[in-house]
């Protein structure tokens, strides 16, 4: 396992994969971003990692069934040899496939304070219920939406008159601090356990 590889999913604009690339140029994260796959030709998230100059790999999902998927994805992803696969925007439900190819090793990040509001939509879901708090979650995937044992959390107050857009920009600047540290926590741990 490449000790502090990190392989990064992505389907999306990738913000919070520039955050993590950002965290390391500075210096904050000992890591090495070793592949950065979308299940998205148009993910702005792809044009940035080619710009910084990583192995961007564009992987559709359109027509493969799940398992079927999974199984591309893993053998996409062996090459690179992560130490962990973080789903980072990633609107895809990864499989025992894939969970079992990287046991414990594969972290999402979510915008609500799980287990509250899990799957689409989290920031909307939070506003429609009225809670005064919400935030951010990093956790190890399993095969649920959303679930598997949290890494870190960072709330983030609901304040009135917020919009599903104001809500979710704060919580994204918080997604950005929380992610990288995620991250660092984890390979850390592999680390003392090897
Ligand atoms: C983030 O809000 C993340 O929590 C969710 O999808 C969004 C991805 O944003 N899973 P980005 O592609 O990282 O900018």
């Amino acid at each position: 396992m490449g000790q502090r590889r990190i392989a990064i999913l992505i389907s999306g604009r990738g913000s919070n994969f520039v955050a993590i690339h950002e965290a390391i140029g500075r210096g904050d994260l000992d890591a090495e971003i070793c592949c950065v796959i979308s299940d998205r030709a148009d993910a702005g998230g792809l044009e940035r990692a080619r710009e910084f100059g990583l192995e961007a790999v564009c992987l559709p999902a359109r027509g493969i069934e799940r398992e079927e998927y999974d199984r591309l994805l893993g053998r996409t992803l062996a090459p690179f040899d992560p130490a962990l696969v973080c789903l980072a925007g990633f609107m895809r439900i990864v499989t025992p496939i894939l969970l079992d190819a990287y046991p414990g090793r594969i972290l999402n990040i979510h915008p609500s304070l799980l287990p509250s509001f899990p799957g689409l939509h989290a920031q909307r879901q939070a506003l429609e219920y009225g809670v005064k708090v919400s935030g951010c979650t990093v956790h190890l995937a399993d095969a649920g939406i959303d679930t598997g044992p949290i890494l870190m959390q960072r709330a983030v107050e609901v304040r009135d008159g917020d919009t599903e857009e104001t809500l979710s920009a704060r919580i994204l600047a918080e997604e950005h601090q929380v992610y990288w540290r995620a991250i660092a926590l984890m390979l850390d741990r592999l680390a003392v356990s090897r």
